[in-house]
């Protein structure tokens, strides 16, 4: 099988994630922080430790900001719902994800928040003037993912920082695409909300992820319950990352997860995306015909900027074909897996023309060959009748 859907999840994760599960699962899987016998203290190191590489890979002081969460999702909810307050006003993008869509929707269909979605250009990003123009004194919050799950493209967010920086509100992003592909520097990009997924790009098992909490921030709590210390207190504890943390951890996935973390820091994240970009030029160049494809903006990156400003993921679409067919076709007839629709994300697709069918993804990850890209390829030009 060839497997170009590692946006949706990393597959196959790498062995060693599944050693050190399989290992913590039969050797130290107590609960972390309940009891002091070595099994739990085991427990809790291994929580700790994975926080503070992750706090290497974010390049982030505080590791104990760092509060792990179900996903992404999770992640975006704790931070949407923990910080506005009624009457605030939100600045967001049409290239998001329904994980912060649907939750900045409801608050303004309940009257809670005003909402502000910028359109983006042709390039696919968000232009930064545009964020500064739709400012208002009650803007409390700029809500944008860091790459497009749809489009692939890389947004500005340092720019898009120091406009938020300046006018004091705060800035989330949501880097489910792009934790473990693209260097992340949570200072200087001035993000103060980084929430992030442990079963894409960091490698890990799915039922992982985490909210990056910048001291500019403070988040509310919403999930409140034991956590193995401070029990004695009748209310949740304030302190980070207890104050976000109610309830036994996914030891389990945090094992994979760190395993995956390590792997990434070791080869160096900055080596990641040339890497992609060389495989989407391998495919782009094994087609006979690209011209016979709608590509939504990419085929020009990739053939002549050598894919700048995106990740090795390419939305596409061949005429004569509905995405899901096309799709179906891929998967049953090559064996090759790519995700088709509108991706959770019915905005960007609005966008790009292509709502409501959507179009076909297809995503690279660690395990990624020229050799797939090249059968890839050759399936289209077969599908497409250039073969
Ligand atoms: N958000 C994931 C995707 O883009 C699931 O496929």
């Amino acid at each position: 099988m060839i497997y170009l859907d590692h946006a949706a999840t990393s597959f196959p994760k790498p062995e060693r994630v599944f050693r050190a599960m399989d290992d913590f699962a039969r050797t130290s899987a107590a609960n972390p922080g309940r009891g002091g016998h070595h099994r739990a203290t085991e427990a809790e190191a291994m929580v700790e430790d994975t926080r503070r590489l992750l706090a290497r890979l974010f390049c982030f002081s505080k590791p104990e900001r760092i509060v792990f969460t179900l996903n992404a999702t999770d992640a975006l909810n704790m931070a949407i719902k923990g910080v506005l307050k009624p009457g605030d006003h939100v600045i967001t993008s049409v290239l998001e994800h329904n994980s912060v869509s649907r939750p900045l929707n409801r608050l303004a269909a309940d009257g809670v928040i005003t909402l502000t979605r910028l359109e983006v250009g042709s390039d696919h990003r968000i232009d930064p003037g545009d964020v500064a123009r739709a400012f208002t004194p009650a803007t409390r919050l700029v809500a944008i993912t860091q790459v497009s799950n749809v489009t692939g493209t890389i947004q500005p967010v340092e720019a898009i920082g120091k406009i938020v920086r300046d006018k004091n509100a705060l800035l989330l992003v949501d880097a489910a695409q792009s934790a473990g592909v693209i260097p992340i520097t949570m200072g200087a990009a001035c993000i103060d909300l980084l929430a992030f997924t442990g079963h894409k790009a960091l490698l890990g098992p799915t039922g992982t992820g985490g909210l990056v909490v910048g001291e500019r921030a403070n988040v509310m709590p919403w999930r409140e319950g034991g956590t193995g210390g401070d029990t004695s207190s009748p209310v949740h504890p304030g302190a980070y990352p207890h104050r976000l943390e109610g309830g036994t951890p996914n030891v389990m996935g945090l094992a994979g997860l760190r395993e995956g973390i390590r792997l990434i820091l070791e080869r160096g994240v900055e080596s990641i995306l040339p890497c992609e970009r060389r495989l989407l030029a391998v495919f782009q160049g094994a087609l006979k015909d690209a011209g016979r494809f709608h590509w939504y903006g990419a085929d020009k990156t990739i053939s002549e900027q050598g894919g700048e400003g995106r990740v090795g993921l390419v939305t596409l679409n061949l005429p004569g074909f509905a995405p899901a067919e096309l799709a179906a076709i891929l998967d049953g007839q090559f064996d090759i897996a790519v995700r088709a629709g509108l991706h959770c994300a019915p905005y960007a697709h609005g966008h790009l023309g292509t709502f409501p069918d959507g179009a076909v993804r297809i995503s690279l990850g660690w395990q990624t060959t020229e050799e797939d890209m090249k059968t890839a390829a050759a399936a289209f030009n077969e599908i497409s009748g250039v073969a």
